[in-house]
């Protein structure tokens, strides 16, 4: 007899997946969109090449393709690919791109933290929301692989919760899909990175006031250099 394998654990909740707005906290704050959406204008003032066309972005554990499709919504120009453990989120990822933002990404299942790319075939990666998914102990392959795959000039992008500040920590420990999640501050992301391959590094805050809010965004770009925004960004760029 085969041994049983687990499934991975967002199959079970690919064909609701709303970011954790089942949190009755955090859907005051802003609809799933608008949380995404302050990522991606971080992104696109940070890669100006995204609006131009012909970057190549990676999505490592894109789940259901979020961060890709609120990025072309805003006007990324980006060839989109997206991976993910879950193969139930890269069906809802397919089934959820819009005809109207044009072809949609390209999709392929990973093997636990491996990808099935080739070594330097972006320009461009982003891992949102998924590190404190990953057990501990399997971090620094994830770490391995982003670098692989990034050309050298290519620039990651890690976004995270930020346990620093005490409302994320209280959402996170209310909300269902995070039940076995295990919060990062951007210094163990920085620490991670580097003892996996040389970059420069640095960090910014994000999200102070709710996304739902858009007239005070110029209060999270005042700010993002205080440790305490719901978010964070790692923007790790590597050697040429
Ligand atoms: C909270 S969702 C975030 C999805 C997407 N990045 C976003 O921002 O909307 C976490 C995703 O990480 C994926 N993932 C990728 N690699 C993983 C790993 N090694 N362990 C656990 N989850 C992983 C999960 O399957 C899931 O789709």
């Amino acid at each position: 007899m085969s041994a049983q394998v687990d499934p991975p654990e967002f199959d079970r909740h690919a064909a609701t997946y709303d970011g954790g707005l089942d949190n009755p906290l955090k859907r005051m704050m802003g609809d799933a969109d608008s949380f995404i959406a302050v990522k991606a204008r971080w992104l696109l003032r940070r890669e100006p090449g995204l609006r131009a066309g012909g970057v190549s972005l990676l999505d490592y554990g894109c789940g259901a393709g979020d961060l890709m499709r609120v990025l072309a919504g805003l006007g990324g120009r980006a060839s989109f690919t997206g991976c993910d453990v879950s193969t139930g989120m890269l069906a809802e990822a397919a089934a959820r791109w819009p005809a109207t933002l044009g072809p949609a990404p390209a999709l392929a299942p990973q093997a636990g933290a491996r990808t099935p790319f080739a070594d330097r075939q972006f320009d461009v990666a982003t891992i949102s929301a998924v590190l404190h998914h990953v057990p501990v102990p399997e971090r620094p392959a994830v770490y391995a692989e982003l670098g692989r795959v990034l050309r050298p000039g290519g620039r990651l992008y890690v976004f995270e919760h930020n346990p620093r500040n005490p409302l994320v920590r209280h959402v996170i420990a209310r909300t269902p899909i995070d039940e076995n999640a295990i919060l990062l501050d951007a210094g163990e992301v920085q620490d991670g990175l580097l003892g996996s391959g040389r970059y420069e590094v640095e960090t910014d805050y994000l999200m102070f006031m709710p996304p739902g809010l858009g007239w005070l965004r110029f209060v999270d770009r005042a700010l993002a250099w205080l440790p305490l925004g719901a978010q964070y960004a790692v923007a790790a760029r590597k050697p040429a």
